[in-house]
Protein backbone atom coordinates (compact mmCIF):
# COMPACT_ATOMS: atom_id res chain seq x y z
CA UNK A 1 0.00 0.00 0.00
CA UNK A 2 1.40 3.44 -0.64
CA UNK A 3 0.96 6.23 1.75
CA UNK A 4 1.26 9.70 1.30
CA UNK A 5 0.62 12.67 2.97
CA UNK A 6 -0.59 15.64 0.97
CA UNK A 7 -1.44 19.35 1.63
CA UNK A 8 -5.49 20.25 0.55
CA UNK A 9 -8.89 20.09 1.56
CA UNK A 10 -10.42 16.83 2.56
CA UNK A 11 -13.74 17.76 0.70
CA UNK A 12 -11.95 18.04 -2.47
CA UNK A 13 -10.07 14.82 -2.21
CA UNK A 14 -9.77 12.87 -5.89
CA UNK A 15 -10.61 9.20 -3.81
CA UNK A 16 -12.63 6.26 -3.48
CA UNK A 17 -13.33 7.17 -0.18
CA UNK A 18 -13.24 9.80 2.39
CA UNK A 19 -12.32 9.32 6.19
CA UNK A 20 -13.03 11.12 9.02
CA UNK A 21 -13.93 10.88 12.49
CA UNK A 22 -16.13 11.46 15.28
CA UNK A 23 -15.78 10.97 19.29
CA UNK A 24 -18.61 9.50 21.37
CA UNK A 25 -21.29 12.07 22.16
CA UNK A 26 -20.31 14.85 19.62
CA UNK A 27 -23.64 15.96 18.08
CA UNK A 28 -21.77 19.25 15.95
CA UNK A 29 -19.00 17.33 14.13
CA UNK A 30 -15.99 20.15 13.72
CA UNK A 31 -12.53 20.69 11.51
CA UNK A 32 -11.95 18.10 9.00
CA UNK A 33 -15.56 16.07 9.72
CA UNK A 34 -17.29 19.53 9.71
CA UNK A 35 -16.18 20.60 6.55
CA UNK A 36 -17.06 17.35 4.96
CA UNK A 37 -20.81 17.49 7.16
CA UNK A 38 -21.49 20.59 5.01
CA UNK A 39 -20.26 19.88 2.10
CA UNK A 40 -22.98 17.12 2.10
CA UNK A 41 -25.43 19.17 3.48
CA UNK A 42 -25.87 18.38 6.70
CA UNK A 43 -25.54 14.59 6.32
CA UNK A 44 -23.24 14.03 9.08
CA UNK A 45 -25.17 15.55 11.71
CA UNK A 46 -28.36 14.44 10.57
CA UNK A 47 -27.19 10.72 10.90
CA UNK A 48 -25.80 11.87 14.61
CA UNK A 49 -29.47 12.89 15.27
CA UNK A 50 -31.00 9.72 13.83
CA UNK A 51 -28.60 7.72 16.16
CA UNK A 52 -27.31 5.52 13.48
CA UNK A 53 -23.47 7.27 14.05
CA UNK A 54 -22.69 7.83 17.67
CA UNK A 55 -19.19 7.77 17.51
CA UNK A 56 -18.05 4.49 20.00
CA UNK A 57 -14.85 3.04 19.21
CA UNK A 58 -14.72 0.37 16.58
CA UNK A 59 -17.77 1.90 14.85
CA UNK A 60 -17.36 2.76 11.14
CA UNK A 61 -20.37 4.65 9.21
CA UNK A 62 -20.59 4.25 5.61
CA UNK A 63 -22.46 7.86 3.68
CA UNK A 64 -23.08 8.33 -0.11
CA UNK A 65 -22.27 11.60 -1.40
CA UNK A 66 -24.46 11.51 -4.65
CA UNK A 67 -22.00 14.12 -5.96
CA UNK A 68 -22.07 16.87 -3.56
CA UNK A 69 -17.90 16.04 -3.07
CA UNK A 70 -15.48 14.44 -5.96
CA UNK A 71 -15.16 11.34 -3.52
CA UNK A 72 -18.24 8.92 -3.85
CA UNK A 73 -18.01 7.67 -0.21
CA UNK A 74 -17.51 8.73 3.27
CA UNK A 75 -16.52 6.89 5.94
CA UNK A 76 -16.84 7.88 9.49
CA UNK A 77 -14.78 6.17 11.84
CA UNK A 78 -15.87 6.62 15.61
CA UNK A 79 -13.23 7.60 17.90
CA UNK A 80 -14.41 6.73 21.64
CA UNK A 81 -14.20 8.82 24.25
CA UNK A 82 -11.95 11.56 24.16
CA UNK A 83 -10.46 11.54 27.57
CA UNK A 84 -9.36 7.61 26.42
CA UNK A 85 -7.98 8.75 23.37
CA UNK A 86 -4.16 8.32 22.64
CA UNK A 87 -1.39 7.35 19.96
CA UNK A 88 -2.46 3.69 20.15
CA UNK A 89 -5.71 4.52 19.37
CA UNK A 90 -5.10 5.70 16.32
CA UNK A 91 -2.37 3.19 15.09
CA UNK A 92 -5.31 0.75 16.21
CA UNK A 93 -8.01 2.65 14.19
CA UNK A 94 -5.99 2.94 10.80
CA UNK A 95 -5.65 -1.11 11.17
CA UNK A 96 -9.34 -1.54 11.78
CA UNK A 97 -10.08 0.96 8.74
CA UNK A 98 -7.87 -0.80 6.39
CA UNK A 99 -9.59 -4.21 6.94
CA UNK A 100 -13.29 -2.20 6.65
CA UNK A 101 -12.03 -0.85 3.45
CA UNK A 102 -11.34 -4.25 1.88
CA UNK A 103 -14.27 -3.86 -0.39
CA UNK A 104 -14.50 -3.81 -3.93
CA UNK A 105 -14.10 -0.24 -5.95
CA UNK A 106 -12.15 0.96 -2.95
CA UNK A 107 -8.37 1.74 -4.03
CA UNK A 108 -7.84 5.27 -3.42
CA UNK A 109 -8.69 6.68 0.19
CA UNK A 110 -8.09 9.85 1.31
CA UNK A 111 -8.09 10.23 5.46
CA UNK A 112 -7.93 13.47 7.97
CA UNK A 113 -4.76 12.82 9.89
CA UNK A 114 -6.87 11.21 12.65
CA UNK A 115 -5.76 12.45 16.18
CA UNK A 116 -4.11 15.26 14.75
CA UNK A 117 -7.27 17.58 15.07
CA UNK A 118 -9.67 17.93 18.36
CA UNK A 119 -7.40 15.40 19.88
CA UNK A 120 -4.22 18.03 19.47
CA UNK A 121 -1.93 14.82 19.29
CA UNK A 122 1.15 15.36 17.34
CA UNK A 123 0.57 15.64 13.50
CA UNK A 124 4.15 13.88 13.04
CA UNK A 125 3.27 10.99 15.46
CA UNK A 126 -0.05 10.34 14.39
CA UNK A 127 0.79 10.58 10.41
CA UNK A 128 3.23 7.89 11.93
CA UNK A 129 0.36 5.61 13.86
CA UNK A 130 -1.65 5.67 10.73
CA UNK A 131 0.77 4.38 8.42
CA UNK A 132 1.79 1.60 11.04
CA UNK A 133 -1.67 0.58 11.46
CA UNK A 134 -2.71 0.80 8.29
CA UNK A 135 0.39 -1.44 6.78
CA UNK A 136 0.01 -3.80 10.05
CA UNK A 137 -3.59 -4.11 10.20
CA UNK A 138 -3.89 -4.64 6.59
CA UNK A 139 -1.44 -7.35 7.02
CA UNK A 140 -2.59 -11.03 5.53
CA UNK A 141 -0.42 -14.15 5.19
CA UNK A 142 -1.53 -15.88 1.57
CA UNK A 143 1.69 -17.13 0.32
CA UNK A 144 0.31 -20.73 1.01
CA UNK A 145 -2.89 -20.73 -0.38
CA UNK A 146 -3.38 -22.22 -4.11
CA UNK A 147 -3.14 -20.17 -7.12
CA UNK A 148 -6.60 -20.94 -7.58
CA UNK A 149 -7.87 -19.62 -3.78
CA UNK A 150 -10.16 -16.48 -4.38
CA UNK A 151 -9.94 -14.46 -1.52
CA UNK A 152 -12.84 -14.04 0.86
CA UNK A 153 -12.67 -10.35 0.47
CA UNK A 154 -11.42 -7.50 -1.78
CA UNK A 155 -7.89 -6.67 -1.92
CA UNK A 156 -7.53 -3.74 0.28
CA UNK A 157 -6.80 0.23 -0.44
CA UNK A 158 -4.06 0.61 -2.94
CA UNK A 159 -3.27 4.14 -1.49
CA UNK A 160 -3.72 5.54 1.72
CA UNK A 161 -3.91 9.43 1.32
CA UNK A 162 -3.42 11.18 4.68
CA UNK A 163 -4.69 14.92 3.63
CA UNK A 164 -3.46 17.98 5.80
CA UNK A 165 -4.88 21.11 5.45
CA UNK A 166 -1.87 23.11 6.61
CA UNK A 167 1.15 22.66 4.03
CA UNK A 168 3.97 23.42 6.48
CA UNK A 169 3.42 19.92 8.54
CA UNK A 170 3.56 17.87 5.64
CA UNK A 171 7.12 17.46 5.14
CA UNK A 172 7.58 16.12 8.63
CA UNK A 173 4.74 14.42 8.65
CA UNK A 174 6.14 12.20 5.60
CA UNK A 175 9.13 11.77 6.32
CA UNK A 176 7.18 10.32 9.97
CA UNK A 177 5.38 7.95 7.37
CA UNK A 178 8.31 6.48 5.94
CA UNK A 179 9.54 5.61 9.51
CA UNK A 180 5.88 3.77 10.55
CA UNK A 181 6.94 2.29 7.54
CA UNK A 182 10.29 0.90 8.07
CA UNK A 183 8.39 -0.36 11.69
CA UNK A 184 5.84 -1.96 10.23
CA UNK A 185 7.19 -3.57 7.27
CA UNK A 186 9.86 -5.20 9.63
CA UNK A 187 7.47 -6.29 11.80
CA UNK A 188 5.67 -8.08 8.92
CA UNK A 189 8.82 -9.51 7.84
CA UNK A 190 8.68 -11.33 11.00
CA UNK A 191 4.86 -12.65 11.06
CA UNK A 192 5.72 -13.85 7.57
CA UNK A 193 8.70 -15.99 8.77
CA UNK A 194 6.55 -17.27 11.72
CA UNK A 195 3.26 -18.25 9.86
CA UNK A 196 5.64 -19.96 7.36
CA UNK A 197 5.09 -23.66 8.33
CA UNK A 198 7.96 -25.50 9.82
CA UNK A 199 8.52 -27.27 6.50
CA UNK A 200 8.95 -24.08 4.53
CA UNK A 201 10.68 -21.48 7.81
CA UNK A 202 13.45 -24.22 8.03
CA UNK A 203 16.48 -23.12 9.79
CA UNK A 204 18.59 -22.59 6.31
CA UNK A 205 15.69 -21.09 4.98
CA UNK A 206 15.85 -18.25 8.29
CA UNK A 207 19.20 -18.27 7.39
CA UNK A 208 18.96 -17.03 3.84
CA UNK A 209 16.56 -14.21 4.61
CA UNK A 210 19.06 -12.97 7.39
CA UNK A 211 21.65 -13.09 4.28
CA UNK A 212 19.39 -11.47 2.03
CA UNK A 213 19.03 -8.48 4.45
CA UNK A 214 22.65 -8.50 5.32
CA UNK A 215 23.44 -8.03 1.38
CA UNK A 216 20.32 -5.37 1.27
CA UNK A 217 21.56 -3.92 3.93
CA UNK A 218 25.18 -3.98 3.82
CA UNK A 219 25.55 -5.91 7.48
CA UNK A 220 27.70 -8.39 8.17
CA UNK A 221 26.35 -11.63 8.41
CA UNK A 222 28.09 -14.79 9.59
CA UNK A 223 25.85 -18.41 9.66
CA UNK A 224 27.31 -20.66 12.06
CA UNK A 225 26.39 -24.64 10.57
CA UNK A 226 26.47 -27.73 13.29
CA UNK A 227 30.38 -28.63 12.72
CA UNK A 228 31.01 -24.73 13.44
CA UNK A 229 28.91 -24.91 16.45
CA UNK A 230 30.85 -28.06 17.81
CA UNK A 231 33.88 -26.19 17.38
CA UNK A 232 33.15 -24.10 19.27
CA UNK A 233 31.69 -25.92 22.31
CA UNK A 234 27.85 -24.58 21.73
CA UNK A 235 27.09 -27.89 23.80
CA UNK A 236 23.81 -26.18 24.93
CA UNK A 237 22.23 -25.48 21.49
CA UNK A 238 23.79 -28.92 19.72
CA UNK A 239 21.96 -30.61 22.79
CA UNK A 240 18.67 -29.51 21.27
CA UNK A 241 20.10 -29.88 17.62
CA UNK A 242 20.69 -33.33 17.95
CA UNK A 243 17.10 -34.82 17.32
CA UNK A 244 16.94 -32.94 14.31
CA UNK A 245 17.90 -34.01 10.17
CA UNK A 246 17.19 -30.41 9.58
CA UNK A 247 20.70 -28.36 9.43
CA UNK A 248 20.78 -26.00 12.59
CA UNK A 249 22.26 -22.62 12.19
CA UNK A 250 23.36 -20.39 14.34
CA UNK A 251 22.83 -16.59 12.49
CA UNK A 252 24.68 -13.83 13.46
CA UNK A 253 24.10 -10.23 11.93
CA UNK A 254 26.04 -7.43 13.10
CA UNK A 255 24.94 -3.34 12.42
CA UNK A 256 28.04 -0.88 13.32
CA UNK A 257 25.76 2.71 12.97
CA UNK A 258 28.50 3.84 15.11
CA UNK A 259 31.58 2.62 14.74
CA UNK A 260 32.73 1.40 17.74
CA UNK A 261 34.06 -1.46 19.48
CA UNK A 262 31.93 -4.01 20.93
CA UNK A 263 28.15 -3.74 21.01
CA UNK A 264 25.63 -1.87 22.79
CA UNK A 265 23.05 -3.54 22.22
CA UNK A 266 22.56 -7.77 21.69
CA UNK A 267 19.60 -9.03 20.52
CA UNK A 268 19.45 -12.76 20.97
CA UNK A 269 15.61 -14.90 19.44
CA UNK A 270 14.82 -17.75 20.32
CA UNK A 271 14.66 -19.61 16.92
CA UNK A 272 13.19 -22.97 17.66
CA UNK A 273 11.44 -23.48 13.83
CA UNK A 274 9.22 -26.48 15.59
CA UNK A 275 8.90 -26.97 18.67
CA UNK A 276 7.83 -31.34 19.47
CA UNK A 277 8.94 -31.02 23.27
CA UNK A 278 11.63 -33.68 21.87
CA UNK A 279 11.89 -36.90 24.42
CA UNK A 280 9.73 -34.96 26.76
CA UNK A 281 7.00 -34.87 23.49
CA UNK A 282 4.33 -32.53 23.87
CA UNK A 283 1.07 -33.59 23.36
CA UNK A 284 -0.97 -33.76 19.93
CA UNK A 285 -3.26 -31.19 21.05
CA UNK A 286 -2.28 -27.87 19.38
CA UNK A 287 1.31 -28.68 18.27
CA UNK A 288 1.07 -27.41 15.09
CA UNK A 289 1.26 -23.62 17.11
CA UNK A 290 4.93 -24.73 17.91
CA UNK A 291 6.25 -23.68 14.04
CA UNK A 292 5.89 -20.53 15.59
CA UNK A 293 8.09 -21.14 18.23
CA UNK A 294 11.20 -18.73 16.19
CA UNK A 295 9.30 -15.48 16.79
CA UNK A 296 12.46 -14.41 19.03
CA UNK A 297 14.45 -14.98 15.99
CA UNK A 298 12.47 -13.35 13.47
CA UNK A 299 11.99 -10.38 16.20
CA UNK A 300 15.75 -10.07 16.63
CA UNK A 301 16.49 -10.49 12.45
CA UNK A 302 13.46 -8.01 11.66
CA UNK A 303 14.60 -5.38 14.33
CA UNK A 304 18.03 -5.05 13.19
CA UNK A 305 17.44 -5.16 9.73
CA UNK A 306 14.87 -1.54 10.34
CA UNK A 307 17.73 -0.61 12.57
CA UNK A 308 19.96 -0.43 9.73
CA UNK A 309 17.23 1.10 7.60
CA UNK A 310 16.67 4.02 10.09
CA UNK A 311 20.75 4.23 10.08
CA UNK A 312 20.08 4.63 13.96
CA UNK A 313 23.88 5.84 15.59
CA UNK A 314 23.82 2.31 17.61
CA UNK A 315 25.93 -0.70 17.77
CA UNK A 316 23.76 -3.58 17.38
CA UNK A 317 24.53 -7.22 17.57
CA UNK A 318 21.69 -9.55 16.53
CA UNK A 319 21.96 -13.44 17.37
CA UNK A 320 19.33 -16.38 16.10
CA UNK A 321 19.93 -19.83 17.07
CA UNK A 322 17.73 -21.52 14.98
CA UNK A 323 16.80 -25.76 15.06
CA UNK A 324 14.22 -27.77 15.22
CA UNK A 325 13.60 -29.79 18.97
CA UNK A 326 12.80 -33.57 17.24
CA UNK A 327 13.03 -36.86 19.38
CA UNK A 328 14.54 -39.60 17.75
CA UNK A 329 17.59 -41.88 17.98
CA UNK A 330 20.10 -39.26 18.55
CA UNK A 331 18.24 -36.90 20.37
CA UNK A 332 18.73 -35.63 23.45
CA UNK A 333 17.40 -38.24 26.49
CA UNK A 334 16.37 -36.49 29.75
CA UNK A 335 19.31 -36.28 32.65
CA UNK A 336 21.86 -35.93 29.97
CA UNK A 337 24.26 -33.25 31.01
CA UNK A 338 25.28 -30.89 28.34
CA UNK A 339 28.26 -28.39 28.34
CA UNK A 340 27.43 -24.76 27.35
CA UNK A 341 29.89 -22.27 25.73
CA UNK A 342 31.13 -20.73 28.72
CA UNK A 343 31.72 -24.49 30.37
CA UNK A 344 28.63 -24.83 32.25
CA UNK A 345 27.16 -27.92 33.01
CA UNK A 346 23.45 -28.72 32.08
CA UNK A 347 21.23 -31.32 34.00
CA UNK A 348 18.50 -31.33 30.68
CA UNK A 349 15.45 -33.11 32.60
CA UNK A 350 13.20 -32.16 30.55
CA UNK A 351 14.03 -31.71 26.92
CA UNK A 352 10.93 -29.25 26.11
CA UNK A 353 12.71 -26.91 27.93
CA UNK A 354 14.86 -25.93 25.13
CA UNK A 355 15.10 -22.23 24.55
CA UNK A 356 16.70 -21.65 27.28
CA UNK A 357 19.48 -23.73 26.19
CA UNK A 358 19.49 -22.51 22.81
CA UNK A 359 19.15 -19.10 24.35
CA UNK A 360 22.19 -19.86 26.84
CA UNK A 361 24.89 -20.48 24.19
CA UNK A 362 24.05 -17.79 22.28
CA UNK A 363 24.18 -15.15 25.31
CA UNK A 364 27.65 -16.86 26.07
CA UNK A 365 29.01 -15.80 22.64
CA UNK A 366 27.03 -12.45 22.76
CA UNK A 367 29.39 -11.63 25.70
CA UNK A 368 32.53 -12.66 24.06
CA UNK A 369 31.91 -10.49 21.15
CA UNK A 370 31.68 -7.12 23.11
CA UNK A 371 27.69 -6.88 24.08
CA UNK A 372 27.17 -4.29 26.82
CA UNK A 373 24.05 -5.05 27.11
CA UNK A 374 21.63 -7.72 25.92
CA UNK A 375 17.87 -8.14 25.12
CA UNK A 376 16.46 -11.80 24.82
CA UNK A 377 13.15 -12.60 22.63
CA UNK A 378 11.92 -15.92 23.18
CA UNK A 379 8.28 -17.68 23.69
CA UNK A 380 9.93 -19.16 26.52
CA UNK A 381 6.86 -21.21 28.59
CA UNK A 382 3.38 -21.75 28.44
CA UNK A 383 3.38 -20.17 32.03
CA UNK A 384 3.52 -16.69 30.80
CA UNK A 385 0.18 -17.05 29.09
CA UNK A 386 -1.49 -18.32 32.42
CA UNK A 387 -0.23 -15.14 34.22
CA UNK A 388 -0.93 -12.65 31.46
CA UNK A 389 -2.71 -13.89 28.84
CA UNK A 390 -2.17 -12.46 25.18
CA UNK A 391 -2.67 -8.65 26.84
CA UNK A 392 0.85 -8.35 27.41
CA UNK A 393 4.22 -9.90 27.62
CA UNK A 394 6.37 -10.75 30.41
CA UNK A 395 9.64 -8.80 31.38
CA UNK A 396 12.55 -10.16 33.66
CA UNK A 397 15.34 -8.32 34.25
CA UNK A 398 18.58 -8.31 36.01
CA UNK A 399 19.10 -4.38 35.75
CA UNK A 400 16.36 -1.79 36.68
CA UNK A 401 17.62 1.21 34.05
CA UNK A 402 17.22 -1.73 30.84
CA UNK A 403 14.35 -2.73 32.32
CA UNK A 404 13.15 0.52 32.14
CA UNK A 405 13.99 1.68 28.59
CA UNK A 406 12.81 -1.49 27.45
CA UNK A 407 9.38 -0.91 28.91
CA UNK A 408 9.27 2.27 27.25
CA UNK A 409 10.13 1.41 24.49
CA UNK A 410 7.30 -1.24 24.53
CA UNK A 411 5.16 1.72 25.31
CA UNK A 412 5.87 3.74 22.43
CA UNK A 413 5.25 1.06 20.15
CA UNK A 414 1.98 0.49 21.66
CA UNK A 415 2.74 -3.21 23.13
CA UNK A 416 2.25 -3.66 26.65
CA UNK A 417 4.59 -5.61 28.99
CA UNK A 418 4.53 -6.66 32.79
CA UNK A 419 7.44 -7.12 34.74
CA UNK A 420 8.00 -10.53 36.89
CA UNK A 421 10.01 -10.94 39.70
CA UNK A 422 13.69 -12.30 40.00
CA UNK A 423 13.93 -12.73 43.48
CA UNK A 424 17.22 -15.03 44.29
CA UNK A 425 15.57 -17.33 46.24
CA UNK A 426 13.99 -19.19 42.73
CA UNK A 427 17.52 -20.17 41.91
CA UNK A 428 16.74 -22.79 44.41
CA UNK A 429 14.55 -24.48 42.07
CA UNK A 430 17.47 -25.04 39.21
CA UNK A 431 19.62 -27.30 41.80
CA UNK A 432 20.92 -30.13 40.13
CA UNK A 433 22.79 -33.06 41.93
CA UNK A 434 25.01 -33.75 38.72
CA UNK A 435 25.43 -30.72 36.99
CA UNK A 436 26.12 -27.13 37.56
CA UNK A 437 22.09 -26.07 36.79
CA UNK A 438 19.10 -27.94 35.70
CA UNK A 439 17.03 -26.68 32.70
CA UNK A 440 13.81 -26.65 34.39
CA UNK A 441 12.63 -25.54 38.52
CA UNK A 442 8.83 -27.92 38.26
CA UNK A 443 5.55 -26.41 37.60
CA UNK A 444 5.77 -23.14 40.13
CA UNK A 445 6.94 -19.75 38.66
CA UNK A 446 7.78 -21.64 35.31
CA UNK A 447 8.36 -17.98 33.41
CA UNK A 448 10.45 -16.87 36.78
CA UNK A 449 12.74 -20.27 36.89
CA UNK A 450 12.90 -19.88 33.03
CA UNK A 451 14.15 -16.12 33.24
CA UNK A 452 16.41 -17.35 36.35
CA UNK A 453 18.34 -20.27 34.30
CA UNK A 454 19.39 -17.57 31.24
CA UNK A 455 20.37 -15.17 33.86
CA UNK A 456 23.11 -17.44 34.82
CA UNK A 457 24.48 -16.81 31.27
CA UNK A 458 24.35 -13.17 31.27
CA UNK A 459 26.62 -13.31 34.38
CA UNK A 460 26.42 -10.03 35.23
CA UNK A 461 26.00 -8.00 32.25
CA UNK A 462 22.76 -5.46 31.81
CA UNK A 463 20.15 -7.54 30.66
CA UNK A 464 16.08 -7.96 29.79
CA UNK A 465 14.30 -10.94 28.66
CA UNK A 466 11.07 -10.65 26.80
CA UNK A 467 8.77 -13.95 27.31
CA UNK A 468 6.70 -13.63 24.29
CA UNK A 469 4.51 -17.22 24.21
CA UNK A 470 1.20 -15.65 25.29
CA UNK A 471 1.29 -12.81 22.59
CA UNK A 472 3.18 -14.02 19.57
CA UNK A 473 0.78 -15.22 18.20
CA UNK A 474 -2.98 -13.56 18.40
CA UNK A 475 -6.51 -15.88 18.02
CA UNK A 476 -7.90 -12.76 16.11
CA UNK A 477 -8.02 -9.54 14.32
CA UNK A 478 -7.73 -6.32 16.99
CA UNK A 479 -6.70 -3.07 15.76
CA UNK A 480 -3.06 -3.06 13.91
CA UNK A 481 -3.36 -7.06 15.32
CA UNK A 482 -3.99 -9.51 12.82
CA UNK A 483 -4.93 -13.10 13.64
CA UNK A 484 -1.46 -15.46 13.57
CA UNK A 485 1.60 -14.15 13.81
CA UNK A 486 1.76 -10.54 15.60
CA UNK A 487 4.91 -9.47 14.98
CA UNK A 488 5.27 -8.23 18.59
CA UNK A 489 8.73 -7.34 20.35
CA UNK A 490 10.00 -6.00 16.82
CA UNK A 491 8.88 -2.74 16.86
CA UNK A 492 9.76 -2.34 20.40
CA UNK A 493 13.53 -3.39 20.07
CA UNK A 494 13.62 -0.70 17.37
CA UNK A 495 12.57 2.07 19.45
CA UNK A 496 15.12 0.72 21.81
CA UNK A 497 17.98 0.94 19.48
CA UNK A 498 16.60 4.52 18.99
CA UNK A 499 16.56 5.43 22.55
CA UNK A 500 19.86 4.46 23.38
CA UNK A 501 21.60 6.32 20.48
CA UNK A 502 19.63 9.42 21.91
CA UNK A 503 17.24 9.25 18.88
CA UNK A 504 14.04 8.17 20.44
N1 LIG B 1 7.90 -23.26 23.15
C1 LIG B 1 7.46 -23.69 24.43
C2 LIG B 1 6.65 -22.62 25.15
C3 LIG B 1 5.31 -22.28 24.52
C4 LIG B 1 4.17 -22.91 24.94
C5 LIG B 1 5.22 -21.29 23.55
C6 LIG B 1 2.95 -22.59 24.37
C7 LIG B 1 4.02 -20.97 22.99
C8 LIG B 1 2.88 -21.60 23.39
C9 LIG B 1 8.66 -24.02 25.31
O1 LIG B 1 9.75 -24.55 24.65
C10 LIG B 1 8.23 -25.05 26.29
O2 LIG B 1 7.91 -26.12 25.88
N2 LIG B 1 8.24 -24.68 27.56
C11 LIG B 1 7.87 -25.57 28.60
C12 LIG B 1 8.84 -25.39 29.72
C13 LIG B 1 8.75 -26.45 30.79
C14 LIG B 1 9.11 -27.80 30.25
C15 LIG B 1 9.66 -26.05 31.93
C16 LIG B 1 6.45 -25.23 29.04
O3 LIG B 1 6.09 -24.05 29.04
O4 LIG B 1 5.71 -26.14 29.35
MN1 LIG C 1 9.62 -26.63 24.38
ZN1 LIG D 1 9.93 -24.03 22.68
Amino acid sequence: MEIRVEAGDITRAAADAVVVNLFEGVKTPGGGTGAVDRALGGAISETIRLGDLTGKANEFVLLYTHGRIPAPRVVVAGLGKSSEFTIDSVRNLAGKLVRYLRRPGIETVATIAHGAGIAGLPPAACAQAIAEGALLGGYRFTRRKGAGTKEENAEGPKRLIIVEHDAAKVPEMQAAVERGRILAEAANFARDLANEPSNYATPTVIAERAQELARELGLECEILERADAERMGMGAFLAVARGSDEPPKVIRLAYRGKGGEGYDLALIGKGITFDTGGISLKPAQNMEAMKADMTGAAAVIAAIGAIARLKVKVDVLAIAPCTENMPGGHATKPGDVAVALDGKTIEIVNTDAEGRLVLADAICWARQLGARRIVDVATLTGAVSVALGDQCYGLLANDDELARKVEAAAQAAGERTWRLPMFKEYEEQLKSDVADIKNTGGRNAGTITGAKFIERFVEGTPWVHLDIAGVDMAEKDRGWIVKGASGQAVRPLVHLALQLAGEG
